[in-house]
């Protein structure tokens, strides 16, 4: 297949602008189509060209013609496959660069490949900011078509510090777009962290909020370092251009989602991978979404004074707990999800397209891809030699962190979960052996022993 210098973009929300400036920059040939007309208007006042149909995207292209679909997750995606199929002739490729499922994407790419068409699921990270000046993108598709959008995406992904572009593919179709959703689901989970961590520092040791903006960009040089910690500070110390006060003080603390966290949870629960901190980051956002808490706020008691023991300074330690536990988490269901289907592929690569452009950049991407470095085939994260260091360092914060919020009455999902995952995983003997006793007793499911090979069966009569 033959490597494509123009592309067509459906959909110009701020991200499918954003992308098309960015192509137009690196001396991509552009033609936009958006089905709502002030969308185009505005795409030609930005001197893109756009045009009145999805026929008319098409006929511009050369072949073989690569359109970027940037539409909602969902049925907007099966909308503009219904449009195009038909209008496209075998060898195009169609890129689906929105937060598909991976199932959706693979159900999709045996729809377009039964017509002799290749369907590239590209998941990008960088939001609006990201598309604009480079995302980092996560690519699945075949190894034709990747060759054929390779160019594309390389000239307007995000470069590492060493020069890469932030584009990897990752194995067929649906692998980037499994990749991207693992991505998601750390995300929300480090933003959990800050949250918790934000609030222990607020309402545990009481500082107002330009000193815990201080405390968190102290921070900024080290371990925990990258964009997401930026965004909380940056935000913390936003006001409100009406009212002069502190912005988040205005926002209502009911926190939304779209689903990549929700399906990153799903994934890890049907893998069977232990992920509590990447699931309790989930549940922590349905949580507030509750109706229920006005009125339990009322109905339940809270704890008296009870001053925190450890110095907001130590809460460094406990967010970088939680982020290492949380990248760890992420990388195992990758790590299952390639020894259950081949793909995606490794988990070096992984880190390395994290490194720039996207939502998890950081500085705890450097040993993370340092560590796979050493061992392309580490088992688990931990078993890194520095990364257990880096977690050591955090250990005794993270457990007085939970300790203080446990005593205060401060709800720490996520960074709980992410210390309770540590205490069972390096726990040698855990109380499962009263789970099978009992799964034994009234399931006659059998049980293992520690004595003896084989599977056993007790009827458990008791004294
Ligand atoms: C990114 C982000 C981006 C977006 C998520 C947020 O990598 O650029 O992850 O994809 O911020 O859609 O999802 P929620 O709306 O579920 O928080």
């Amino acid at each position: 297949m033959t490597a494509s210098r123009a592309i067509g973009i459906l959909g110009l929300g701020t991200m499918g602008r954003g992308f098309a400036l960015n192509f137009r920059e690196k001396g991509v040939a552009v033609v936009t189509f958006d089905p709502n007309e002030r969308a185009r208007r505005a795409a030609a006042e930005a001197g893109l060209r756009a045009v009145a149909d999805p026929a008319g995207l098409v006929a511009a292209l050369p072949p073989p013609r690569c359109v970027l679909l940037m539409v909602p997750a969902g049925p907007p995606v099966d909308t503009a496959l219904d449009e195009l199929v038909p209008l496209l002739a075998p060898g195009d490729v169609v890129i689906d660069g929105g937060n598909s499922h991976w199932r959706d994407t693979d159900r999709r790419a045996a729809r377009l490949a039964a017509a002799g068409l290749a369907l590239v699921g590209a998941g990008i990270s960088g939001g609006e900011e990201g598309a604009r000046y480079g995302p980092s993108i996560m690519v699945g598709a075949e190894p034709d078509a990747f060759a054929t959008v390779r160019p594309l995406l390389e000239a307007v992904a995000a470069r590492a510090e060493d020069g890469t572009p932030c584009c990897v593919r990752f194995g067929p179709p649906p692998a980037g777009h499994l990749v991207k959703m693992v991505h998601n689901g750390i995300e929300y989970a480090i933003m959990q962290g800050l949250a918790e961590v934000y609030d222990l520092a607020r309402r545990g040791h009481g500082l107002d909020l330009p000193a815990i903006a201080d405390l968190l960009e102290s921070w900024a040089a080290g371990p925990c370092g990258g964009f997401l910690l930026e965004t909380a500070v940056r935000v913390l110390r936003t006001r409100d251009p009406e009212t002069g006060r502190p912005l988040i003080g205005l926002v209502r603390d009911r926190a939304e989602q779209k689903g990549t966290g929700a399906w990153t949870a799903i994934e890890a629960l049907e893998l069977g991978v232990p992920a509590p901190t990447l699931l309790e980051a989930v549940q922590a956002r349905s949580l507030s979404a509750a109706p229920v808490r006005a009125e339990l706020a009322r109905l339940l008691p809270r704890p008296g004074e009870a001053g925190p023991s450890g110095r907001p300074e130590d809460l460094e330690g406990a967010l970088l707990a939680t982020m290492i536990a949380a990248h760890a988490q992420g990388l195992a269901i990758l790590a299952e999800s390639g020894r259950e289907r081949g793909w995606p592929g490794p988990r070096g690569a992984v880190a390395r397209v994290w490194r720039a452009g996207c939502i998890l950049r950081g500085t705890l991407l450097g040993p993370i891809v340092r560590a796979f470095e050493r061992d392309p085939d580490l088992p688990f994260l931990l078993l890194d030699e520095e990364l257990l260091a880096l977690l050591l360092a955090g250990l005794a914060d993270l457990r007085t962190a939970v300790a203080d919020a446990v005593r205060t009455g401060l709800p720490v999902p996520v960074t709980a979960a992410s210390l309770s995952w540590l205490d069972g995983l390096s726990s040698a003997r855990l109380p499962a052996d009263l789970i099978q006793a009992m799964r034994d007793r009234f399931g006659a499911h059998g049980f293992e022993r520690v004595d003896r090979f084989g599977r056993f069966h007790d009827l458990w009569r008791g004294a």
